[in-house]
C-alpha cells in the first residue's frame, strides 16, 4: 500500500520512542521507504541501530557514531519524502517548529521540506494541556501541519490523562490515510452499512447471525482512505472501527433502520453490506425466560426493509445492496435488484470457498441495474471494497 512512497520518521525524546520502532516497522512492510532521523534525547530511550536493523538505511542523528549523512543528504531527504511523520513528538519539537527554530537535525530539516508533515504529540497530560503548547498546535494547524491525537489513559509519569502516544497501528493507518491513495473520493458522503444484528428474545437471549463486519468495514475504510467523508452504522462486532470514520453502533435492525433514515437524504453512496436480521421476536420477554416452563415458542415477526425503504426514497444517490445466499444466488440478487430499486447488487454464496462471513477475501458477482454486464470479482475484501466503491461512483457522475 507504501510502495513507492518516501516517509522522513522524526523520533523525538519522550518514553513513547520505543513505539517508533514498531511504527517504523510496519511502513517497511508495508513498502514504504523510510527514513528516520532521531534526536539525542531520543537515542536515550531507543537506540538508532533498532532502526538502522530494519529500515536498512543509516539513521540520521546528532550524534557521530552513526555513520554520518551529509548535510546535503539531509536536505535531500527533506525534498524526496512523500510525507514526513514527527512520532512521538514532544513539547520541544512542536515548540521549535511552530517558532521557527531549527537548531538540530530534526527541526532543520521540517523546516526544509514542503511535504505533508503528520506529528504525534505524546507527553504528560499538564504539557498537553498546558496553553503554551496548545497555542503552538493551533499555530502549526493553521499552517497545515496535521496532527494525530494522543489518547488518554495512564501515562508514563504515573498520572491519568491525555498526552499518550496512540498504539502504532493507528498511527500507521493515518500515515495510509494521507499517502496511500489517490484521494478520488474527496467531497463525497458515504453510508456504509456493516455486522450483524441483534433480536431480543429477552434480557440475555437474542436471534443473530455469523456476520462479523468484515465487509462493510472493509468498504468503510476503502472509502475514508479515498478521502470521501464516511459514516458507519455498525450492529455489534468485535474488530477495531477503520480510522477516520464515523461509527454510530446500532444492536437491532430497528436501531439500524432509524440510524439510517435520520441520515440518508445527507449522502451520495449508501453501501448495505449489514447482515440485517429479517424477523424479530414479536415482543421481548422482560425478565429471562425461565428453563423449568420448557422451550418457549417464538413467534415472529418482520423487520423493515432498509435497503427497499432507500430504494423508495432514492433520489441521485448510487444504492448499494449485498445478497448472501446459499442457493439461487444470481436469481435472487437479479430479484433483490429489482425489487429494491438498487443500483448494484454484490451477490455471494455462502456455501463458496473464500466468500462470505468471517473471511478476509469474498468471491463477488457485481450485478448493475443500468444493464452492464455482470462483473466477477474474486481477491481480498479491501480490494472488492474499492471495485464496489469505484463502480458506485461512475453512477453518480452520469
Ligand atoms: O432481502 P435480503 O436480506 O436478502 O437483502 C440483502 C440486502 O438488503 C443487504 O444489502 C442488506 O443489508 C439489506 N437488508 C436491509 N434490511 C433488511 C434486510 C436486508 O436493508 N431488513
Amino acid at each position: 500500500m507504501l510502495k513507492g512512497k518516501n516517509i522522513v520518521v522524526c523520533v523525538t525524546g519522550g518514553i513513547a520512542a520505543f513505539k517508533a520502532v514498531s511504527v517504523v516497522s510496519s511502513l517497511v512492510k508495508l513498502g514504504a521507504a523510510v527514513d528516520v532521523i532521531i534526536t539525542r534525547h531520543a537515542a536515550e530511550f531507543v537506540t538508532p541501530l533498532s532502526f538502522r536493523s530494519i529500515t536498512k538505511t543509516p539513521v540520521v542523528t546528532d550524534m557521530f557514531e552513526e555513520p554520518k549523512v551529509t548535510e546535503i543528504e539531509h536536505i535531500a531527504l527533506a525534498e524526496k519524502a512523500d510525507l514526513f511523520l514527527i512520532c512521538p513528538a514532544t513539547a520541544n519539537i512542536i515548540g521549535k517548529i511552530a517558532n521557527g527554530i531549527a537548531d538540530d537535525m530534526v527541526s532543520t530539516t521540517v523546516m526544509a521540506t514542503r511535504a505533508p508533515v503528520l506529528i504525534c504529540p505524546a507527553m504528560n497530560t499538564n504539557m498537553y494541556e498546558n496553553p503554551i503548547v496548545q497555542g503552538n498546535i493551533e499555530r502549526l494547524k493553521s499552517y497545515g501541519y496535521k496532527f494525530v491525537e494522543p489518547d488518554s489513559g495512564r501515562l508514563a509519569c504515573g498520572t491519568e490523562g491525555k498526552g499518550r502516544l496512540p498504539e502504532p497501528y493507528g498511527i500507521v493507518r493515518r500515515v495510509l490515510m494521507e499517502i496511500a491513495c489517490e484521494k478520488d473520493l474527496n467531497g463525497l458522503k458515504v453510508l456504509v452499512t456493516a455486522g450483524p444484528t441483534r433480536e431480543a428474545i429477552d434480557p440475555v437471549r437474542y436471534i443473530s447471525n455469523g456476520s462479523t463486519g468484515k465487509m462493510g468495514y472493509a468498504v468503510a475504510e476503502a472509502a475514508a482512505l479515498r478521502g470521501a467523508e464516511v459514516t458507519l452504522v455498525s450492529g455489534p462486532v468485535s474488530i477495531e472501527p477503520p480510522l477516520g470514520v464515523e461509527v454510530i453502533d446500532i444492536i437491532s435492525a430497528e436501531d439500524m433502520y432509524r440510524a439510517v433514515m435520520e441520515r440518508e437524504s445527507e449522502f451520495d453512496i449508501i453501501v448495505m453490506a449489514a447482515a440485517v436480521g429479517d424477523f424479530r421476536p414479536e415482543s421481548r420477554a422482560e425478565n429471562k425466560i425461565k428453563k423449568a416452563a420448557g422451550p418457549p415458542e417464538i413467534k415472529l415477526t418482520q423487520n423493515p426493509d432498509i435497503l427497499a425503504e432507500l430504494g423508495r426514497r432514492k433520489n441521485r444517490r448510487a444504492l448499494v445492496g449485498f445478497c448472501m445466499e446459499t442457493r439461487d444466488l444470481l436469481e435472487s440478487a437479479a430479484e433483490k435488484l429489482e425489487k429494491k430499486n438498487a443500483d448494484i447488487i454484490a451477490a455471494n454464496n455462502l456455501n463458496t470457498p473464500g466468500a462470505g462471513f468471517g473471511t478476509d477475501t469474498n468471491v463477488v458477482t457485481l450485478l448493475f441495474r443500468d444493464g452492464r454486464d455482470r462483473m466477477e470479482l474474486s481477491g481480498s475484501k479491501a480490494e472488492i471494497a474499492d471495485v464496489i466503491l469505484t463502480e458506485a461512483a461512475k453512477l453518480l457522475s452520469k
